[in-house]
């Protein structure tokens, strides 16, 4: 007996037809007389009928079917009366009258009910994954994921990139996350480094004239994770020779935008909009705006400094940055919404949250009325008019940023202004080359160590480091950070001289990355590189929260596998080949 068609395909057109199906016990409704089953696989759903005055030994034998038994069903198709017609179904114009019934296996009764609605909780529908994946769900985004390295395979050799594969086990890469290691036998008390990128091999791709490499790359990262972080997670990892910034951004876009197209049908902008981090900041309060809706941060130092409001005033003379947001309408939300509101920015890390009401005829509606005045308010605010609100953050710059671009996002949410239709991708430029990490107490590299400097800025390398600016870019499409990357240093003194300024020491350096430096002395080419996020385009293209939902066997938040239960303890044997010795105290 051999199946002759899937569950998702027959229509009015196979009418009369003897067929085969296999698949899933879905479900049942019994008619007294007339028994359906519905028969699922990875295509769809189709109904079974079997009716005990035609052929009772079936029909006896379909009573004992439960939910994900397996079963080979043959009979004839047949339309069904004008009544029972499912037009949502691809396949509800017909059902199979069954003249032979199979159960090629049995099934115990699963945890939860195999539809997309689930009520399960994740951690049990990640323990049993394989019922979990027969979702019709689950099985859309695996197409989905399949579908986009499809069009990226496709895209990328049109364009003349050769895959190629990096190791695994290796040396660590510097991405800034902790490396996960693993031990060598053979070399006592040796480690391999999993990749957190193909980083350091694609660069030597390029100095060994690969010219231009593609690779979809697992990477590992041994972080805290979020919503959109996995410790082991996918890029779409590209590198170029003898190029400029424009040449990878040009790929990179007409790569998302075309690979969207194929996969799911939805067009992107193009060309993606661009904006210098400065400007990301300044706008958004981040470097991953989402765009999907307005309320953009507004700069009020001027207005600080021109009223009696302490907070204020002490914020612009330190240094500070006193930034707001103006809510459109926002002078009907409630006092206790905006208590909900001060605790939402405090979460967030602010000191506190200034709030101003704009009444009729620009008057002041604020617990702190008394110290401000509207005038320079109406001035510096064009756009604001009786109705709104305004609320204000007074800090460092970089908290100022940080709590009124969190803030932005939550109103979006709260107020319903985010267009859940909409795609906004754009690329965020001109970088900062380096930051200062206070905890370490030295310079470190924004995005890695073998990014290019402004060329315009390299004099500014010794006095102001921090203002130069780096050939690096990401593409942000609805909030997220879906790729990054950089023009690379191919030059091995200007590298040394970034070492130099992270504090990295020549001998350190040599250690670490001593192949790629001695590669750069041979010739290395003018090249530079990015990576996408797989996981999380999948995410966004696929509209799921989670980015445990696209990948086919994520980890938990503590880094967990719940179906294998990995991580787990080995024997004393395996460790003792290993020369390792376990000191669990804490
Ligand atoms: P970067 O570290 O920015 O750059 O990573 C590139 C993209 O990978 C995605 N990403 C992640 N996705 C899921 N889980 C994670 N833990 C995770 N970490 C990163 C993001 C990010 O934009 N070697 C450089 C690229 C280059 O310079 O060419 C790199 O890895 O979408
Ligand atoms: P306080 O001076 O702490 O009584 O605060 C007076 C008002 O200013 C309250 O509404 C606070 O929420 C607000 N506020 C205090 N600190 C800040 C700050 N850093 N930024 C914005 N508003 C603040």
């Amino acid at each position: 007996m051999a199946r002759t068609h899937t569950c998702g395909e027959l229509t009015r057109q196979h009418d009369s037809q003897t067929v085969t199906l296999m698949g899933w016990v879905h479900g049942r409704r019994d008619h007294g007389g007339v028994l359906f089953i519905d028969v699922r696989d990875r295509y769809g759903v189709t109904q079974l009928v079997f009716d005990v005055e035609k052929e009772i030994t079936i029909h006896s034998q379909a009573n004992d079917l439960r939910n994900e038994y397996v079963i080979a069903a043959t009979g004839k198709v047949r339309v069904r009366p004008e009544e029972s017609l499912n037009l949502q179904l691809a396949t509800g114009e017909i059902e199979i009258e069954v003249s032979s019934l199979t159960v090629l296996n049995q099934s115990k009764t699963p945890p939860f009910l195999i539809e997309d609605d689930v009520d399960a909780t994740e951690s049990i529908r990640l323990k049993h994954r394989y019922l979990d994946m027969r979702r019709p769900r689950m099985q859309q985004l695996l197409q989905l994921r399949y579908d986009v390295t499809y069009h990226t395979r496709q895209l990328l050799h049109a364009r003349g990139f050769l895959e190629v594969e990096t190791p695994i086990l290796t040396k660590s890469t510097p991405e800034g996350a902790r490396d996960y290691l693993v031990p060598s036998r053979v070399n006592a008390g040796e480690f391999f480094a999993l990749p957190q990128s193909p980083q350091l091999f694609k660069q030597i791709l390029m100095v060994g004239g690969t010219d231009r490499y593609f690779q979809i790359a697992r990477c590992f990262r041994d972080e805290d994770l979020r919503l959109d972080r996995q410790p082991e997670f996918t890029q779409i990892d590209i590198e170029m020779s003898f190029v400029e910034q424009n040449d990878i951004l040009a790929l990179g876009e007409e790569l998302i935008s075309t690979v969207c197209q194929a996969a799911t049908g939805v067009t992107l902008p193009t060309p993606f909009p661009r904006l210098t981090y400065q400007e990301a900041m300044d706008r958004y309060g981040t470097d991953k705006p989402d765009r999907r809706f307005d309320l953009e941060l507004r700069n009020l130092n001027e207005v600080a400094k021109q009223v009696e409001f302490k907070v204020f005033r002490d914020t612009v003379e330190s240094g500070g940055l006193v930034g707001g947001l103006v809510v459109k309408g926002g002078g009907q939300i409630a006092r206790n919404q905006i208590d909900r509101l001060i605790d939402a920015a405090k979460g967030f890390g602010a000191k506190g949250l200034a709030w101003v009401k704009i009444t009729e005829g620009w008057k002041l509606d604020s617990a702190i009325a008394k110290f401000l005045k509207a005038e320079p308010f109406q001035q510096a605010l064009p756009d604001a008019e009786p109705g709104d609100l305004m609320l204000f953050i007074a800090d460092k710059p970089a908290v100022t940023y940080d709590v009124l671009g969190r803030l932005r996002l939550h109103l979006g949410e709260e107020l319903g202004l985010i267009d859940r239709e909409r795609w906004e991708p754009l690329w965020v430029t001109e970088f900062p080359l380096l930051e200062y990490d206070e905890a370490e107490r030295r310079h470190v590299a924004l995005h890695h160590p073998f990014t290019g400097p402004f060329v315009e800025d390299l004099a500014k390398l010794d006095e102001s480091p921090l203002t130069v600016r780096a050939q690096a870019y990401d593409m942000v499409l609805n909030g997220f950070e879906i790729g990054g990357g950089s023009i690379r240093i191919h030059q091995s003194d200007v590298q040394q001289k970034v070492f130099d300024l992270l504090g990295i020491s020549k001998e350190a350096a040599i250690e670490k990355f001593g192949f790629l430096l001695d590669a750069l002395e041979y010739g290395a080419p003018p090249h530079g590189g990015i990576a996408f996020g797989l996981d999380r385009l999948i995410m966004l293209l696929g509209k799921t929260e989670s980015i445990r939902d696209v990948i086919p066997f994520p980890k938990t938040q503590k880094a967990q596998c719940m179906m294998t239960e990995a991580p787990s303890s080995v024997s004393n044997g395996q460790l003792k080949e290993l020369h390792i010795k376990l000191d669990l105290e804490v």
